[in-house]
């Protein structure tokens, strides 16, 4: 199977608030509502193909055919706790979406993810779902929610990050080649500790006032 892209969100808007978001004097406030703004923005690029069918209406001057969102029904799937980060700016552009919760978290020692948690729609394989996490680091958190969406039925996946590292993007992509992934970054690497270099930090202590 021939590996997805990787599209890089450059909009100045989203390059922008990311480097705000950066910035370890941002407070929890800030770092939030930021997350939630560049969710949106991410938003409107992940959706940009969506398919388009003509429906009659009428206008309070004329009748005429006019575009519509046809066919596929979203399914917004954040990874525990962080990707919640993107839910409501997301939910602001696609009200209608339902929403996948899948609980992983990281064990320190191993870096691996561990389920606790996975609640997804009935039909989710009707439906496009667009995986959330903020940090793709190691891939270990994206694959292991691919191959439990996987699980359920879900055969048209995109994944919406924030900032990703070379060796999450290598990992993924090996594993899971038919999953784009949409970035606002790339960063240089991931140190000792599994976290990326420069990025921002833990995002969900970071997102919760955590630590
Ligand atoms: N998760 C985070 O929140 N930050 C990182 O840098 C890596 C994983």
């Amino acid at each position: 199977m021939t590996k997805q892209s990787v599209n890089l969100v450059n909009h100045p808007l989203v390059q922008h608030k990311l480097s705000l978001m950066r910035d370890k004097d941002r407070s929890t406030k800030g770092f939030r509502e930021l997350l939630n703004e560049i969710g949106m923005l991410l938003c409107y690029e992940v959706t940009r193909d969506l398919p388009l069918e003509m429906v009659d209406i009428e206008t309070p001057v004329a009748a005429m055919k006019a575009p519509k969102i046809a066919g596929k029904k979203l399914t917004l799937a954040p990874i525990l706790r962080a990707g919640v980060g993107f839910l409501d700016g997301m939910l602001a552009l696609v009200p209608s979406a339902r929403v996948a919760h899948i609980g992983l978290y990281r064990d320190p020692e191993t870096l691996q993810a561990v389920e606790y948690f996975f609640k997804a729609p009935q039909d989710v394989l009707e439906r496009i779902v667009i995986l959330l996490d903020p940090m793709l680091a190691t891939g270990n958190s994206a694959c292991a929610a691919v191959s439990l969406l996987k699980s359920r039925g879900a055969r048209d996946i995109r994944f919406v990050c924030l900032l990703a590292a070379p060796e999450g993007i290598a990992r993924f992509q090996d594993e899971c080649p038919d999953v784009p992934i949409w970035t606002a970054a790339i960063d240089e690497r991931l140190n000792d500790h599994g976290y990326i270099v420069p990025g921002l930090g833990d995002a969900g202590d970071r997102m919760f006032g955590t630590r």
